[in-house]
Formats: C-alpha cells, sequence, structure tokens
C-alpha cells in the first residue's frame, strides 16, 4: 500500500510518501520545511507564529512531493500531542484531500511516530527489526518516557520525567551558556570537542553535574534541576570574576551577572558536564529497565535521539554487556520530526484494523495537543 503522512506538531512541516508491501516500510519521498531558523531570535519555538509557516509551507510541500492521489491507498496526519496552532495545519490539510481523494485517514500519536522510525527498512544499515518485548526509550523535546512495547501499539509507561523533557532541558542549558535554539545540537557538537581535546583528568575535574534521580528505585525521571545546577555554574563564574573586577558581594544584581561574557572553555566544560549528566542517568536507567523487565530489543526514539554521545554510549555498552539485546536506533534522517515516520507507525496501525474499524477511518481526524498515547 502506499500512504501520504504529514507531520507538523512543531516546527517542522513533513511530507512523506511511502510504501508498505508485504510488511517491509520504505520511504520512496520524505519533504521537511523547517523554521528553525526562524524561531531561533525568538529563544524557542513561537506557536501561532509556527502555525503560519506551517500555513505557508504546507501547499509548496504536498506540490513538490508531486502526488499522484489514485496511488494513495491511506493519508496519516499527526493528530497530537504538539503546538494547537500547528497539528491544525497538518490536519485541515489532511482531512481536505482525505475527503477530496475519497481515502481513508488515520490520525497518529506524534510519539508513536517516533518510535516506527525504527521500522522504516529503506536503509541497508537496518537490516534487523525491534523484536518484543521492546524497551523505547523515547527522549524529545516534549517527552522523556521509558515504555515497553509488548507488541505493535501495546505500550505500558513504565517511567517519565517528573518536570522537564531532556530536549527542553539541553534547550534550556544551551540558553544559559549564551548558545542559539535548539541548545541540544550546539551542545551535542560542544561537549565533543571538549572530549576530543582533553585528558582523562581533565574530563573528570569537569564533570561536575548532579545525576537527578539516578538512584530513586523507579523509572522516572527529572531534568530541571539539572537545568537550575548549569545555571548555578554559570552564577558562580560570573560573580568569581564580578568580585576580582571590583564589584561588592552584596550589590551583584542580575543585569551585572549577565555582562559577564563567558569564555569559550567554560562553554565547552559545561556542555560536556550537561550531556554526561543527562546521558548517565538515561542510559543507566533505561539498561536497568531492560534487564528486569527481559526485553529482546532497546529503541530509542524522538529528537535526542540524533544525540552523538546517547548514540554511542547506549551502543557500545549493549554491545559489550547484553549480546541477547538488539539496539534499534533511527537512521538520524528519521531522528527529528518528519512525515516518514509518521508513516510507519500508520501502517503498522492499519495492518492490524479489522474491517470495521478500518471504514472508521473515513470520519474527520481532529487535532488534539494532549493526545494520550495509551
Ligand atoms: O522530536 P523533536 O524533533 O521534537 C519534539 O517532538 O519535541 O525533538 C526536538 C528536540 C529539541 O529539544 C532539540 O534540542 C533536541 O531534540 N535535539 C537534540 C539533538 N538534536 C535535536 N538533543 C541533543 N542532541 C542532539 N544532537
Ligand atoms: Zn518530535
Amino acid at each position: 500500500m502506499k500512504i501520504l503522512a504529514i507531520e507538523s506538531s512543531a516546527d517542522e512541516t513533513g511530507i512523506a510518501i511511502c510504501d508498505f508491501v508485504d510488511g517491509v516500510f520504505t520511504v520512496e519521498k520524505n519533504l521537511i520545511a523547517s523554521q528553525i531558523d526562524m524561531h531561533r531570535a525568538y529563544g524557542g519555538i513561537v506557536p501561532n507564529l509556527a502555525g503560519k509557516y506551517h500555513t505557508e509551507n504546507i501547499m509548496p510541500l504536498l506540490r513538490k512531493a508531486k502526488i499522484d492521489p489514485s496511488a494513495i491507498d491511506l493519508i496519516a496526519v499527526t493528530a497530537g500531542p504538539g503546538l494547537m496552532p500547528c497539528l491544525v495545519v497538518g490536519v485541515s490539510a489532511a482531512n481536505t484531500l482525505a475527503l477530496a481523494w475519497d481515502k481513508p485517514l488515520l490520525g497518529v500519536h506524534h510519539i508513536e511516530g517516533h518510535i516506527y522510525a525504527n521500522w522504516i527498512q529503506d536503509d541497508a544499515s537496518v537490516p534487523t527489526l525491534p523484536q518484543f518485548p521492546a524497551l523505547a526509550l523515547v527522549v524529545s523535546g516534549g517527552h522523556t518516557q521509558l515504555m515497553l512495547m509488548h507488541g505493535h501499539g501495546d505500550y505500558e509507561i513504565i517511567g517519565q520525567t517528573v518536570d522537564d523533557a531532556v530536549g527542553e532541558a539541553y534547550d534550556k542549558a544551551a540558553r544559559l551558556l549564551g548558545l542559539p535554539y535548539p541548545g541540544g545540537p550546539e551542545i551535542d557538537q560542544r561537549a565533543t570537542s571538549f572530549i576530543v581535546s582533553s585528558d582523562q583528568r581533565k574530563l573528570r575535574d569537569a564533570d561536575t553535574l548532579p545525576r537527578p534521580m539516578l538512584h530513586n528505585g523507579n523509572y522516572d525521571f527529572s531534568f530541571s534541576g539539572l537545568k537550575t545546577a548549569v545555571l548555578y555554574s554559570v552564577r558562580d563564574y560570573q560573580k568569581n570574576i564580578l568580585l576580582e573586577t571590583g564589584h561588592n558581594q552584596k550589590s551583584i544584581c542580575k543585569t551585572d551577572y549577565e555582562s559577564v561574557d563567558l569564555p569559550e572553555e567554560f562553554v565547552l566544560q559545561m556542555c560536556y558536564a550537561f550531556q554526561e549528566a543527562a546521558c548517565d542517568v538515561l542510559v543507566y536507567k533505561t539498561l536497568k529497565a531492560a534487564q528486569e523487565y527481559n526485553v529482546r530489543s532497546v529503541i530509542l526514539a524522538g529528537g535526542v535521539s540524533a544525540n552523538s554521545y546517547l548514540r554511542s554510549r547506549l551502543t557500545s555498552e549493549i554491545t559489550d554487556n547484553y549480546p541477547n539485546i538488539s539496539l534499534h536506533i533511527p537512521n538520524l534522517t528519521y531522528c527529528l520530526d518528519n512525515g516518514a515516520m509518521i508513516g510507519a507507525a500508520a501502517a503498522y496501525r492499519w495492518d492490524r484494523m479489522n474491517d470495521q474499524e478500518k471504514k472508521a477511518c473515513h470520519l474527520t481526524v481532529l487535532a488534539n495537543p494532549n493526545l494520550p498515547i495509551l
């Protein structure tokens, strides 16, 4: 079957044309219009502006995809969670096309899409598919969850963040360090340069931040304290400079702090410390849960799955210590928001639906910013 998939939950408009034949999901076209450059000036996504850009981008992207409506068997669209002004653009386009072309339409959970990026098989570097029970570590700008997958579409959340998502923490920590949005790739790149240019002792000395909730006995996470620890380190550094330059400790105010530029070496070191602390907790809890639940596969999903350190840490830990567990990490093309992953989740869901359920797919899909996965 051929699927047209649409994603517009945050700051990327994604259109994909995909095939699902004999249980193999491949991607014919995966077009993305990113708005990141526009939101950078504001330090984060501005929802109404994002909605406006989706509206401007979606038709040119659909045209660029050169879709032959007669070849399409199913339309899939992200129904939520996400930003309402953004979701409604993709959902309206999908409802309109489904009605005009008389095609079935499936609303897809955005996180289910990220998870199913691991079932995309158009790359020779993806030799095997995840096996159940699987454990998914979902790490994005809005979610941080450990999810057991007992089968296709059968999820059990065993742990999640009690405050910030890890991607959000990356973005906030980067902002405190004066780095542009989105902070994840900025921190990733600087942490790597710090590792490459440092010896073991320097790395040990730089590893100063706490591992929140590492040994709290469950699979929940907390990242807002880590972000605050970055703020305290930045403020301590700035305070020392201010005291050295004759400021009186009692009268130092926010604007004084902000007048002190952070030198590159300090920023690199903080990026390293932040990434080390965040990834330590993610990897430790994932491996602990993988053992406890005796899973056959571990899956990485969400925008933070693009992180080079998290990818390599999980790969080496699992290859070295858990030979019976297969690790699945999406190709970099499918880590950030895209249409293909939404198509993959839709294909596998369609596959397990009965005729009555398939008939119901001619009804309108509604956008739901708080759509639950379970
Ligand atoms: O999945 P995604 O594209 O959007 C959401 O569904 O939220 O994830 C975006 C998040 C942002 O917080 C961004 O900073 C983070 O993914 N991210 C990264 C990297 N690339 C993107 N975080 C760490 N390292 C990266 N290389
Ligand atoms: Zn996402």
